[in-house]
């Protein structure tokens, strides 16, 4: 089927009690694997590029990996979305739109609430009208690899993310609970409390970031409490390198340029089984 708004998925994962996995992915055997694991799961997904990912490392074109997922997305039963992850700036969200992306990630975090707000709300009134959804990031995630002081996260603030919301008219909101991008140092714990809060004061499905590590338990209260998107890339980016690693060690006695070409296999394989697993957290 052709791909399913974001939008809608995340009203679905809503209405059952759950959320959605978004995957970032950087390559096609990423993207190839998602949407073919999901399928196979019966569980609805979201692919999901980081433009610094296109930009500074040149994985995929931005419209390249849109028609991808498209492509793919069409070959399937399985509702499957497509997302742009932390945009800064407005010019590139739109940018992306235009090259195909039906949702968005505006990310002002980092400003000043008013700039944020003044950012999300211009992001929104465009992105609406080429008819795609936007979400946003209030608090800050922090960079669990990072030790200077302004990298660690800043809780959301429950009544200033009803605040947020109302102004910016924004579709989805990313939420600083206790979460942080990268490898976790030690074991993370959710403030669910806050979590529940924040929940009562919006009324738009809550995104969590930084997927890699938060154990089970934890994300299914979280999925229960109000979190209807839950994004991870560390995790299956490791799983692929992995892959290649085991691949590498596996074939460095064969001098067949030709082996080559069973890498993508080997490595959907492997991804498809990490996949599976994963996407047993999601019970719509
Ligand atoms: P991890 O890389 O920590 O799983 O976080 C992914 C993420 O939140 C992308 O926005």
């Amino acid at each position: 089927m052709a791909l399913e708004s974001v939008k809608n998925i995340l009203r679905m994962a809503d209405e059952a009690g759950t959320s959605v996995i978004s995957f970032i992915c950087i390559d096609y055997n990423m993207v190839y694997s998602v949407i073919k694991t999901a399928e196979k799961a019966n569980t609805p997904a979201l692919v999901m590029l980081l433009p610094e990912h296109s930009g500074k490392n040149n994985t995929f074109s931005i419209k390249g990996f849109a028609e991808t997922a498209k492509d793919l997305a069409a070959g399937v039963r399985v509702p499957i979305g497509l997302h742009l992850d932390h945009s800064y700036d407005y010019e590139s969200v739109i940018r992306a739109i235009r090259l195909g992306f039906p949702s968005v990630m505006i990310d002002g975090s980092a400003r000043p609430l008013k700039e944020n707000i003044e950012l999300t709300k211009k992001v929104a009134e465009a992105a609406h009208i080429l008819g795609a959804d936007v979400e946003a990031e209030l608090g800050t995630i922090g960079l669990e690899t990072s030790d200077s002081a302004e990298k660690k996260g800043i809780y959301t603030d429950p009544e200033t993310a009803g605040l947020f919301c109302r102004e910016t008219n924004i579709d989805s909101l990313a939420i600083s609970i206790g979460n942080a991008h990268g490898v976790y140092r030690e074991k993370p714990v959710l403030d669910i409390q806050r979590l529940e809060e924040i929940n009562a004061a919006t009324k738009v499905p809550l995104v969590l970031h930084g997927g890699s590590g938060i154990p089970d338990d934890q994300l299914r209260e979280a999925f229960k409490k109000g979190i209807n998107k839950f994004n991870v890339g560390t995790e299956f980016i490791g799983e692929y390198y992995k892959a290649l690693v085991d691949y590498t060690r596996l074939k460095e006695k064969e001098d067949n340029p030709f082996k080559l070409l069973e890498v993508p296999r080997f490595v959907q394989e492997r991804l498809e089984t990490y996949l599976e697993a994963k996407l047993k957290l999601s019970r719509f």
